[in-house]
């Protein structure tokens, strides 16, 4: 190789990694996000459904205390926003949050959610009229021992009921200062534009995960319109069933997580012990990476899994880990 060349080459090779640097700069995520364009909240949130009788997410968690221990973990684990619904237990999600956290601390967002009737584990019947709303949203606010709920969401549209008299609804308990913001969950882009003819629209939350990317054109409209996706099922779960297909999953989620584990600790110094980062941690990790808007909400009943999942925020993909991820789906 000729000096000229060689040069050259080596200012080619230091231009490329400033390059890679600016692009992980960009590519670095904000740790927050500002609902409604005020509640700021760190985007690794808790998703409370699970803390609920089973089957069928109905009835009381039977391990009371252990559910209260955990979402007072969560909160010192600097969780600040918490995803349930009137639907889970039916009532009971609700209550374990406000008996584990009232008073609860100033900064705590608590989503839940109404429009859904669910009498029996396995009955779970929309309900989105404007009665069944109020009603929804009174029982809320005593159940969850608040005065406003910060971000109130529609559950499910209603076939039976024209879609903007639930939003109407809404936007009058809104007006009412019962709800601070307004988000709406398993919608159509239609619908989203629909709702935000009427009145502003805090949050969309549908099903997304790595390896289920079918509502991609919403996330899209929310992150260009600066509305919070919130993506249910980040880890794949079937809401019903327990375990999550993206948690000790092989292929590339595998494969990113064992070269991020062998970063955490240099090759003499590894052992049994050495720290490991898990498929289910990149998965998250990547949701976080995809798009600013993103809020999670995984779920767990173990503190043991919950901490592992907001290890999450000090993961950090490259852009080339980015785009190899990307064009993956099938796990
Ligand atoms: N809007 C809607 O219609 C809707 C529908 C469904 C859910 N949601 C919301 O989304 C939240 C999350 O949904 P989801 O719980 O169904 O699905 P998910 O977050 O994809 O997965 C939860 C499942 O993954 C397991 N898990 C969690 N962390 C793990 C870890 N680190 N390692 C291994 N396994 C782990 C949990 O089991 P363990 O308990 O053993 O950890 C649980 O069975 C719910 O809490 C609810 O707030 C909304």
């Amino acid at each position: 190789m000729s000096d000229e060349y060689l040069s050259s080459y080596k200012l080619l090779d230091v231009t490329q990694k400033k390059l890679d640097v600016i692009m992980n700069i960009k590519k670095s995520v904000s740790q927050t996000f500002a609902i409604g364009g005020e509640l700021v909240v760190n985007r690794l949130g808790y998703g409370a459904m699970r803390l609920s009788g089973q089957p069928g997410n109905f009835g009381a968690y039977p391990d009371w205390e252990g559910g209260k221990q955990l979402l007072r973990r969560a909160v010192e684990l600097g969780v600040n926003f918490i995803d349930t619904a009137e639907a889970y237990g039916a009532g009971f999600n609700e209550e374990l949050i406000a008996d584990a956290l009232h008073p609860y601390p100033e900064d705590l967002v608590i989503a839940t959610k109404g429009g859904i009737n669910k009498p029996a584990p396995d009955k779970i019947l929309a309900d989105a009229s404007p009665e069944f709303l109020r009603k929804g949203v009174e029982g809320s606010l005593q159940r969850l021992k608040l005065e406003q709920i910060d971000l109130y969401q529609l559950h499910r549209p209603d076939p039976k009921v024209p879609f903007a008299e639930s939003i109407n609804a809404l936007a009058q308990l809104k007006q009412e200062g019962k709800i601070r913001h307004i988000g709406i969950s398993n919608v159509t882009l239609e619908q989203i534009e629909e709702a935000r003819s009427i009145v502003e629209i805090a949050s969309v939350q549908n099903r997304f995960s790595f390896n289920n990317r079918t509502n991609q054109d919403i996330l899209d409209y929310c992150t260009k319109n600066n509305i919070a996706f919130i993506p249910y099922g980040s880890l794949g779960a079937h809401p019903l069933k327990r375990g999550a297909p993206l948690a000790n999953t092989e292929g590339i989620l595998a494969d990113i997580a064992q070269k991020k584990g062998e970063g955490l600790s240099p090759e003499s110094n590894r052992s049994a012990c050495t720290p490991r980062v898990e498929p289910n941690q990149i998965a998250l990790a990547w949701l976080l990476h995809y798009a600013p808007n993103t809020i999670l909400i995984p779920g767990t009943t173990t503190i043991a899994h919950l901490e592992e999942n907001i290890a999450v925020s000090s993961i950090q993909l490259t852009s080339e880990e980015m785009d190899t991820l990307n064009q993956f789906q099938d796990v």
